[in-house]
């Protein structure tokens, strides 16, 4: 098995050899004068079984057109199978068209990604485990949650878990079970306009005793951590910790 490094593997294709025993190569890349990404994948053998690592984070366009590129170069080079590990999917949150003339973004991504020639697609906490549905071949999730407890339990002695959605409560509820402790979720809503959140309920009644550990699967403006932290703060809880799966930190963050 060869593992291939795409330009946004970030040294994790590196790793996961390291941790395989096996073989990983980098990509070649560049861009073209004129702004259009440029893919030399190493020689594979005919038959070889490749691993390709790109994550998808800013600029996501770019970063998908690389994978889609690199993929299509492994199967005409006659790589046995493709699967594509993507730590990060980007488009993930737009899962369906929320309102009339919208796309359902992370639908065409599968869909590109399935007719690529990928066979087997990895992620990580991919937003809502339905997003890579329609991808069809198999397909993986990395669960971050049992890496999250033991660093999250050095923080804290007595914690209450936030969910910053009720969406996300399943994934808190896992979590809160590792810590063993109670947990409690936000319901919010965001002003599609200008992209600000506010709440629609109140947390439990006194937190006072409580470290509040707010999980989500990113953070991007920072918008929905902060409302749910003010939430906590307002409740008594005398320390606050963040844990998301995704750091984005989009512009102003
Ligand atoms: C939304 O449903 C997600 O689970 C996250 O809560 C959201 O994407 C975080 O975005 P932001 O940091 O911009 O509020």
């Amino acid at each position: 098995m060869l593992i291939l490094e795409g330009p946004a593997g970030n040294g994790i294709g590196f790793g996961m050899a390291r941790a395989l025993g096996t073989e990983c190569k980098s990509v070649a890349h560049g861009r073209f004068p004129d702004g259009e990404s440029y893919i030399k994948i190493p020689r594979v053998q005919k038959g070889e079984d490749v691993v390709v690592v790109q994550s998808t984070y800013s600029p996501q366009e770019k970063r998908i057109v690389e994978l889609l590129f690199m993929i299509d170069a492994l199967r005409r080079e006659g790589a046995g199978s493709i699967t594509a590990v993507i730590p990060y999917l980007a488009y993930a949150r737009q899962n369906k068209a929320f309102s009339d003339g919208e796309v359902s973004s992370a639908g065409v991504i599968m869909k590109l990604l399935s007719e690529s020639g990928a066979e087997a697609l990895v992620t990580v906490e991919p937003h809502d485990a339905s997003v890579i549905s329609k991808f069809r071949g198999r397909r993986a999730v990395v669960d971050p949650v049992s890496v999250f407890a033991p660093v999250i339990l050095k923080e804290v002695k007595s914690p209450v878990v936030i969910a910053t959605d009720r969406g996300d409560l399943e994934r808190a509820k896992r979590l809160a079970g590792k810590l063993g402790c109670a947990c409690e979720h936000v319901e919010k809503r965001r002003d599609l306009s200008t992209g600000n959140v506010s709440a629609t309920n109140r947390l439990g009644s006194d937190l006072g005793a409580n470290e509040a550990v707010i999980f989500d699967d990113m953070i991007s403006s920072g918008g929905t951590v902060e409302l749910t932290a003010r939430m906590a703060a307002e409740k008594g809880c005398r320390k606050i910790v963040a844990a998301a799966s995704h750091l984005i930190m989009a512009d102003g963050a």
